[in-house]
């Protein structure tokens, strides 16, 4: 399509897949698309694959990519994340003009996102910092998207973005989350329980493939099975997928042919290391980041191969028994998983004075990303019925699914340690299950250490105050 001037809808700065397929995306809807790519390269083979798809305009500068947008201007920058992301603000800001809107879709840190948003509404413009999920098939049919930023930003592409998002129950998956970083850092923990619902799928999986020897066909069939129910969700229903891949070259399952080294491009990481600061335990999120670092420290993990396993217990037994335990034990540790996620988004939420709502997020995340689950309608519904829930397992659904599954937890994991099979968020999740509901901690004793060797002072439980005892004196206890 021609140069259409000053009418396009949209502009799309970076044309690379994902970029590409939001553009392609807006078009299919209606809009008219002006396409940018710093080279020309990517902006020419998009027209060429995909140009009879919608109204676009091919610009080749800044400037041209600017004067062809309607004003108030819209420009969504879906560029590498760091430099060149603000490479590319600094290009445009110098463009555009007050009140027009630059939304970056790209994978950024939050914290660069608040200080992008401050800095750009500084000259006048609105900025918004929105996480896109999905990979390239949501970008292209319907993500999820989580957008932050001004309300009146929002006004401007809300209904934009809400129209290419993924819809389920006729609810577009997306919504205004918040002010600045705030999409961004939703979508980051939204990363972060990917990672602990796929290393949860995975210890799954380990323990049928060794507790119960079964191959990966067969496992595809408990995992087709499963996602009949509960635990019905994109994850569980690609993991079937895969088990069922043969590799062409040995006719064996592919999943045996692929080296168990699993990587990661760092939202997992970046999940974790907030939350440290926000003094938030997501157990869950934690173990399945330390569990790809392990499974990747390939040299240490040659080294130690053999060592010894101790005595070993007998297998189950009862293969269909222990199947459902199994799956009793991944729901719950799911559940926790979702419930310290949802923690850090509260924490967050407090520390930026960002007002999110959860339910919200769990309806945006129904539909178009990777942790799509039927699962979510019952996270809605508990914050529908509490929206100041205390932790999402005291909701009474997921209170009684947890009780309903706990022997069969208990089983998973004891089984596991006895069999010497790793199941780090399988345990660490019913470890905090275990520690959050009980009367008394041990952090009793560590408060009495503290105070012993730092003078930390503690509090008693029968009486108001700070109080320290004179370890190194009398021993006598007096107002801390
Ligand atoms: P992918 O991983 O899918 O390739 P990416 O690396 O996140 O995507 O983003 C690549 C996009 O960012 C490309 O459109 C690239 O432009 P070119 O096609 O010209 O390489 C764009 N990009 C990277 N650095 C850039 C910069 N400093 N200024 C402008 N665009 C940049």
């Amino acid at each position: 399509m021609g140069f259409h001037g000053a009418n396009a809808h949209i502009g799309v700065t970076g044309l690379a897949v994902m970029g590409s397929n939001i553009a392609r995306n807006f078009a299919r809807n209606g809009y008219t698309v002006a396409l940018h790519n710093r080279s020309i390269a990517k902006t020419d083979a998009l027209l060429a694959a995909h140009g009879d798809e919608g109204r676009f305009v091919r610009t080749e500068t800044i400037e041209e990519f600017v004067a062809a947008l309607e004003k108030p201007r819209r420009v969504l920058i879906m560029v590498q994340a760091g430099e060149a992301t603000d490479a590319v603000i600094e290009e445009l800001t110098a463009a555009m003009e007050p009140g027009d809107i630059i939304i970056d879709g790209g994978n950024a840190h939050y914290t660069d996102t608040i200080r992008r948003e401050a800095a750009v509404r500084a000259r006048g413009l609105n900025f918004v910092g929105a996480g896109i999920s999905g990979g390239e098939e949501g970008a292209l049919h319907g993500p999820s998207i989580m957008p932050g930023g001004s309300a009146e930003s929002y006004k401007s592409v809300g209904s934009m973005l809400e129209s290419i998002a993924a819809q389920v129950d006729g609810a577009p998956c997306c919504t205004h989350i918040g002010p600045d970083g705030s999409g961004h850092f939703v979508k980051m923990v939204h990363n972060g329980i990917e990672y602990a619902d796929m290393q949860l799928i995975g210890e799954a999986y380990h323990l049928l493939r060794d507790a119960l020897d079964l191959d990966a066909e067969r496992i595809a069939g408990v995992f087709t099975e499963w996602n009949t129910g509960d635990l019905e969700s994109y994850l569980v229903e690609i993991t079937a997928e895969v088990l069922n891949q043969v590799d062409a070259l040995t006719g064996k399952p592919l999943v045996d042919v692929i080296v168990d080294a699993a990587e990661q491009k760092g939202t997992g990481r970046w999940t974790v290391a907030s939350a440290l600061e926000l003094g938030i335990p997501v157990t869950g999120i934690a173990e399945a980041v330390f569990a790809r670092a392990l499974s990747g420290s390939r040299a240490q993990r040659r080294a130690a191969q053999g060592l010894a396993s101790g005595a070993s217990a007998d297998k189950p037994a009862d293969a269909a028994r222990f199947t459902e335990d199994i799956r009793r034990a991944l729901y719950a540790s799911k559940i926790i998983a979702y419930a310290q996620g949802f923690d850090q988004i509260a924490a967050g939420s407090a520390e930026f004075d960002w007002n999110l709502r959860p339910g919200d997020l769990a309806t945006i995340w129904r539909g178009g990303c990777i942790i799509r689950a039927r699962f979510l309608n019952r996270i809605k519904e508990a914050y529908e019925q509490q929206p100041d829930l205390p932790s999402l397992i005291l909701a009474p659904y997921f209170r009684e699914a947890i009780e309903h599954a706990v022997d069969s937890w208990r089983r998973v994991v004891s089984t596991a340690v006895l069999l010497g099979i790793p199941v780090p968020a399988f345990a660490s999740s019913l470890s905090y299950y275990d520690a959050l509901r009980a009367e008394r901690l041990p952090a009793a004793l560590t408060q009495a250490q503290r105070d012993y060797f730092g003078v930390h002072t503690y509090e008693r439980v029968d009486r108001e105050g700070k109080f320290h005892t004179r370890w190194n004196g009398d021993r006598r206890e007096v107002p801390g």
